[in-house]
């Protein structure tokens, strides 16, 4: 079997989140998908040991934000790469409360949102597919473009996590070249190419020391050089 053979799949970036006694929690997902039209559903993939999982069974809800290209990566880091179990997630972050069933709700990051019930779900070894019926469904950028997978991949540079369903081992994370790698989420500096604020031709050696990995906030020290 090639296991990319799965990276020809298409993806959205998701934001999966529940409120549970008035405290939001959430995840990044790429795996959320309408079911049926009449009712309408959807099904989200969530790993069990997320503790987004915990929320959503604790709560009966969840809620879904489809990403905008214009998302920051730097909410992509703490959404995908933290856990709620550690750290308030949505401390930093500019989010609301569905009007349907009070779901946490990131409108400005990206275009549309969901707020749903669970009405059913499947085990399904490592991930659970929640099933989940739209109680309230707003389009919040009509203009944006979403992001997909391709896009986080190529464009922002980022790999999936371990418990997203995607993931896939990498035995080799020291690469040849000048390429400095994240540890945690995969993202690439390339000296030849910078990156944001720092030119091409910008020497790893030349970052600030309080630069971090635009994809996940992962501290400079850990770079592994390739
Ligand atoms: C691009 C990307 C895609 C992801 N897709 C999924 C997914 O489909 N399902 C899932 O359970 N986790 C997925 N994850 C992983 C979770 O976001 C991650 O484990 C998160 O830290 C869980 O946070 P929590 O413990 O606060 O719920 C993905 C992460 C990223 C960055």
């Amino acid at each position: 079997m090639n296991p990319h053979a799965l990276h020809k799949l298409s993806y959205g970036i998701y934001v999966l989140s529940a409120m549970d006694q008035n405290m939001a929690y959430g995840c990044i997902i790429n795996t959320a998908f309408q079911i049926t039209s009449k009712p309408a559903r959807i099904a989200v993939s969530c790993n069990r040991d997320n503790f987004t999982h915990q929320k959503i069974l604790a709560s009966g809800c969840f809620g879904l934000t489809v990403l905008s290209e214009q998302c920051e990566s730097a909410v992509i880091g703490v959404l995908g790469y933290k856990s709620g179990r550690d750290t308030n997630k949505f401390a930093g972050l500019d989010w609301v409360s569905g009007p349907g069933l009070g779901v946490p709700l990131l409108p400005k990051m990206g275009m549309a949102t969901f707020e749903c019930k669970v009405v059913d779900k499947l085990e399904v070894g490592t991930h659970t597919l929640f099933i989940g019926e739209i109680a309230e469904a707003e389009i919040t950028n009509a203009s944006a473009a979403e992001m997909t997978y391709r896009f986080y991949h190529q464009v922002l540079k980022g790999v999936a996590p371990k418990n997203a369903p995607t993931y896939i081992e990498s035995p080799d994370l020291q690469k040849s070249g000048e390429l400095w790698l994240c540890p945690v989420c995969g993202f690439e500096y390339d000296p030849a190419l910078g990156h944001e604020d720092f030119p091409p031709g910008t020497a790893f050696a030349d970052l600030p020391e309080d630069w971090l990995c635009p994809v996940c906030g992962v501290d400079k020290e850990s770079f592994l050089k390739g």
